[in-house]
């Protein structure tokens, strides 16, 4: 008789947006006639810029002609595609990448989920709490995580950096046991807030002195307006022998439902004599095929001028919306974070309230959804998480029925 991977057994409840998702339609389903306004998972609505259209249509047609057409595609991506990004996402930020670093997929999700098969089984992890669940689930799948205390919600094996309104949501450099593999991710889901360069170096040294690894997650890089917040971990110095960073295209580019995404492994980074990069290539070679041509063509556009500055405009009309958000809220006496270098606004709930409570509050009182803090992790208890992806019509009429409730 086969038997199933019982570490998924381990999993408490379903994936956290799954879990939403579900209540959402059973409110929908009993409530038809309500205006539900989401402004929950972090997904766009703004359609992709005609840039990217234009080069997708060209793809297409480049695929029905045979001297054009491409079948699978690099397992890690074409070169046109890695040779652009390395160019404008790092060597225009003084930041040393080359394109045989760069792993092209199909979105960061895929890979912040993937890469921790790279790493032995009994190495630990650390991650922010709260935290961008798929991290920790797909830690918990590998068996890495010990076993799950539903008191304190808190995997045995798993390093907790508690970041709360104390430290500025900032995580603090571990103090007993060491991690081996630390998941950093800023501009930070949930809680929208960053790290100085400063800040960030300083994890970059603790990382080479004590040789950990970490894993920076920076989907969210383009919607930094301050000076001081570092767009890739790159920019620190000595992370070429202790940083991947992973990026997305659904952020900056609305490819949410496009599919791109890529990982950068530098060729320094290594545990004795074996590079990372080696084991993800074949990693990549194994099981995957390629992003298809036609998006990474799309891929390509973003990085374009017209590209470049029909997004500036795309991603501006989101933080219009992030300020709409978080003005409106502080207005109405709510605590408020982040929304300034982040497309997430993360608030104090208010009376005293739970994070499921409100989430029910919002839902029923205001048919406004949103992602309570606690799924995020225990530290996410009494918080509450908007997305500034919305329209900006829906956003202004969420917080109107916000103000009112
Ligand atoms: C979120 O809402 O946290 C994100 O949209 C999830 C994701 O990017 O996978």
């Amino acid at each position: 008789m086969f038997q199933v991977n019982e570490n998924y057994l381990k999993l408490p409840g379903s994936y956290l947006f799954s879990n939403i998702g579900k209540k959402v339609a059973a409110y929908k389903a009993a409530n038809p006639s309500k205006e539900v306004i989401s402004l929950g998972i972090g997904d766009v609505t703004q359609p992709l810029v005609p840039a990217i259209i234009e080069a997708l249509h060209k793809a297409v047609d480049e695929q029905a002609v045979a001297e054009t057409f491409r079948g699978y595609a690099p397992d890690l991506g074409y070169e046109f595609l890695r040779n652009t990004i390395a160019e404008n996402d790092y060597k225009k930020r003084g930041c040393d990448i080359s394109a045989d670093e760069i792993f092209v997929s199909d979105g960061a999700k895929s890979d912040s989920g993937n890469i921790q098969e790279i790493f032995a089984q009994n190495n630990k992890i650390a991650v922010c709490d709260p935290v961008y669940p798929v991290y920790v689930d797909t830690n918990v799948m590998a068996g890495r995580t010990g076993t799950y205390n539903p008191t304190t919600e808190q995997w045995s094996d798993v390093i907790y950096m508690p970041c709360t309104a104390d430290n500025g949501f900032a995580p603090e450099l571990p103090k007993g046991k060491t991690p081996d593999v630390i998941y950093l991710c800023f501009p930070n889901n949930p809680t929208g807030s960053t790290v100085t360069k400063a800040q960030l170096q300083e994890w970059v040294d603790y990382a080479n002195k004590n040789g950990s690894v970490i894993i920076y997650d920076a989907a969210y890089e383009a919607y930094i307006s301050e000076d001081n917040v570092p767009h890739s971990i790159y920019e620190c110095e000595g992370a070429r022998t202790c940083a991947i960073e992973l990026r997305s295209f659904s952020k900056n580019a609305g490819f949410t439902g496009v599919r791109l995404g890529f990982t950068v492994i530098p060729k320094e980074l290594k545990s004795g004599d074996v590079t990372l990069h080696s084991l993800w290539a074949r990693r990549h070679g194994t099981k995957f095929n390629g992003a298809p041509y036609i998006i990474q063509r799309a891929g390509e556009a973003v990085y374009s001028d017209a590209g470049k500055a029909q997004l500036k405009e795309q991603v501006g009309y989101y933080k219009e919306n992030a300020k709409i958000i978080k003005e409106g809220l502080a207005g109405a006496g709510y605590t408020v974070y982040g929304g300034v270098n982040a497309p997430y606004i993360w608030l104090k709930t208010p009376d005293q309230m739970t994070s499921w409570e409100f989430f029910d509050f919002l839902l029923e009182k205001g048919n406004i959804v949103g992602t309570p803090g606690s799924g995020f992790g225990p530290s996410g208890e009494g918080y509450f998480r908007l997305t500034a992806f919305g329209t900006h019509e829906n956003t202004k009429k969420a917080i109107e029925r916000i103000k009112a409730l």
